[in-house]
Parts: structure tokens; sequence; C-alpha cells
């Protein structure tokens, strides 16, 4: 008798095939196949608590489809950096695969959210012309004979798209040249992101946390049987979740005696202290302008600060989202455009937004496999991909 553990979309599944049962020919094909073969197996189902799943099948009928033909190169106890160049054969590991679902399910409940919201999903384009996260992290594409970019966020497009649909929202990827080799960076990541109309800093807050929550409890429901399998435990966060300022959060900093002085950026190393005093994502609003980017609107009572918000996960992960409200008024965008050194003339068509019947409007984007990875305790963001880019990676 021989064993077979078969794997297919729905699980792992244990079948016997058993001499007499099967021709002499199907057993000698049985007792030919190797690790990774491709088979079709019919048989009986039986209950046996022994199995993995509960059952097993006796084989009645074993059809080799494809055998290896050579040794499977991933076995138990190969390293990190191997699994990653094979990981075209890796992410056949139920492991992997089970990661990957819930990312998929975590789109979808996203999707099912703002549907129930009468939010309209727009497709931006991914080759650009503009900066919206600032030119030193761009990647740039030869076009033709111009020179284009990969985009970094699709935000200033659905910007043009909220006068025709008021709330919108893309599901797309990000492209970022940032040398930073960390546990939470990659290159190329995904982004959930939404843009409202008549909508300030306050109720885009709201939108993420809404959105979250409802992420965070489908999830854990339609996925639980992978959370048990990956041996997670995934309390979803009740909302509100907690608001501090940028001034708070440097006041707590400086008592833990790092060194940040106000107007500095959060770091790494930062947000992953701030975010070990906290058990469930939390809000920080008003960064300080230098610390953001140029579309960010200033706090009327305080124009060094921003309408701003980014949301931080717990644990140590850190910011898992950016946004706030932009600036609706042409001369200050103008102005704003000049602080950060950046050419009006590259941004005609986001300047027009601001000449022809401007409104109050906020947004944020979600980095899908950083919430991922915070969600489900993964060491390295990567594990978040279905294949990573990093600086020292784009291959497979
Ligand atoms: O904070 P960021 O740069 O904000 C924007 O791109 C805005 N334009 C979004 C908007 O308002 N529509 O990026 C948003 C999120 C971050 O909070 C983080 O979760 C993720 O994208 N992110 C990255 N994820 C992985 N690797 C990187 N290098 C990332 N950079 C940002
Ligand atoms: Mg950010």
């Amino acid at each position: 008798m021989i064993f077979v553990t078969l794997r297919d979309s729905t699980g792992l599944l244990q079948v016997t095939v058993k001499k007499g049962l099967v021709s002499d020919e199907e057993f000698k094909k049985a007792t030919e196949a190797t690790l990774e073969a491709s088979v079709v197996v019919e048989g009986d189902v039986h209950a046996d608590a022994r199995a993995p799943g509960g059952v097993e099948v006796q084989c009645t009928n074993f059809r080799l489809i494809a055998n290896s033909i050579e040794e499977y190169p991933i076995k138990l106890g190969v390293g990190k950096e191997l699994l990653l160049d094979k990981r075209h054969l890796h992410i056949r590991s139920p492991k992997v695969a089970a990661i990957l679902s819930i990312r998929s399910a975590f789109s979808d409940a996203a999707r099912e959210w703002f549907k129930g919201k009468s939010f309209h999903e727009v497709y931006c384009p991914i080759l650009i012309t503009a900066a919206c996260e600032g030119g030193a992290t761009l990647f740039p594409v030869k076009y033709f004979k111009r020179k284009a970019f990969l985009s970094q966020s699709v935000q200033l497009y659905q910007e043009t798209a909220i006068m025709s649909f008021e709330k919108v929202y893309s599901i797309e990827p990000s492209f970022r040249a940032e040398l930073s080799r960390t546990r939470r960076h990659l290159t190329e990541f995904w982004q959930i992101e939404a843009e409202v109309a008549n909508a300030d800093l306050e109720d885009i807050m709201r939108v993420k946390e809404e959105l979250l929550t409802h992420i965070f409890s489908k999830i854990v429901k339609d996925c639980e049987a992978k959370f048990n399998f990956l041996n997670v435990k995934f309390t979803p966060p009740k909302p509100p979740f907690p608001r501090i300022t940028y001034s708070e959060a440097v006041e707590r900093l400086q008592s833990f005696d790092m060194k940040i002085e106000w107007g500095d950026g959060l770091g790494a190393d930062e947000e992953r202290m701030l975010s070990k005093e906290f058990d469930s994502p939390f809000f920080i609003k008003y960064y300080p302008r230098k610390s953001k980017a140029f579309y960010h609107k200033p706090y009327p009572a305080d124009p060094e600060l921003t309408l701003s918000a980014d949301l931080l996960a717990p644990d140590g992960q850190g910011e898992i989202a950016g946004g706030g409200q932009r600036i609706d008024d042409y001369n200050e965008l103008v102005q704003s455009m000049e602080m950060f050194q950046l050419n009006p003339e590259d941004y005609q068509w986001y300047l027009d937004l601001r000449k022809f019947g401007s409104v109050v409007h906020s947004g944020f984007g979600l980095g899908i496999e950083r919430t991922v990875q915070w969600m489900l305790k993964l060491p390295h963001i990567r594990d978040a991909c279905l294949y990573p880019r990093t600086p020292s990676r784009v291959y497979p």
C-alpha cells in the first residue's frame, strides 16, 4: 500500500493506493510518482481521524499526469534566500497559499465596504509624469522619446475623479525607488486608496476607521480556518481607534529619551516605540508641514501643521495608512509647490482642479502588505506578497 498526499486549492488530502484495488499498471505509476507530481485520483471517501483533514480516499483509479523531472528543490531546512529564489515553487506551500488567500480576502472585503457606501471604483494610470510623494523615490521609465515614471500613489488622479463621482476608491500598485532595507519596505506595493469630495480631515479618519473595522471583522469570519492553520490569533480591534497629535507623539518619544526634535519626521524607530504603547491601531494627527507632501492642507489655526492623519498599527508595526485633507485653494497650492521646489508647470492639470469649482476634499492610502503583515504577525513584509520587490530582488 502506498500513501499519497494530494494537494489542491481546497487543502491536503490523504490517499491510499492499494494493490488489487487498482490495476498493476496504475499501482506501478503510483510507486513512481515523485514529490510535486500532478495526478488524478478517483476513489472512495472514508472518515479517518488520523488523516489530515479527517478524511481519507481509497484509490480505485490512479493517473500520473506529469512527474517531477528533477529533485524538488524545496526541502525542510532550506534557507530564506533559496525560498525567495524559488518563490514560483514556494507559493505551492499551504502556508504561503493561506497568507496570499487572506490577502485576497482583504481586498474583497474592502470592495464590499466601498460598494455598500456608494464609492465608485476608478482605475488610475501607472505611467505618470508628475510626482505625488516627492521626486526622490520616483522610478523613471523611458517613454519613447520622453521620460515618464511609475506611479507612487493614485491620489492626484483620484482628486480629478471626485468631481464626477464624489466618492472614489482604487486598489492599485505603487512604486517607490526607496533603498530602505527594512522589514516593512517594498519597492512595489499595493494601496487601497480613497478620495472624498466635501469631506474634511475628521470625516476621512472615520472612513479609514470604518473601512478597516469592516475588513477586519469580515476577514476573521471568512478566513477562520486559515488563521487557525497559520496559528495566528487575530482579534479585530474595536473602533474608535485612539487619536493623538504629532506634538503629543514627540513629547512621548522625548520622555523615552529618544533623540527627536519637534518638526522631524517619525522614522521606523520612533513609530515602533509609539506603536508599543497601544493595543489597537491609532491615529497621529497634525504632522508638521515639512515632514509631509506638498498637497497637505495647512492647519488654519497653526499653518506650521497640516490637516493630516496617519494610522499606525500596534506591536511595533508602525504606519499602515497615510492621508488627510488636501489644499483646495489655487494660490495656496501654487505657494506650496514653490515651497517644496516643485514646478507648477508639471502640475497644470492638477492645478486646474482648483481653478474650476474647487471643493474641500480628503483622502487616504492604506498599504495592503503592511496591514496584512501586521494582522498575520509576519516577520517580513515580503511574506505578504506573491512576488516581493525590494532593492535587491526583482526575480522571479
Ligand atoms: O504614506 P504614503 O506615502 O501616502 C500616499 O501615498 C498618499 N498619496 C496616499 C493617499 O492619501 N491617497 O503611503 C501610503 C501607505 C503607507 O501608510 C504604507 O502603508 C504604504 O502605503 N507604503 C509602503 N508599503 C510598503 N513599502 C513601502 N515602501 C511603502 N511606502 C508606503
Ligand atoms: Mg506616509
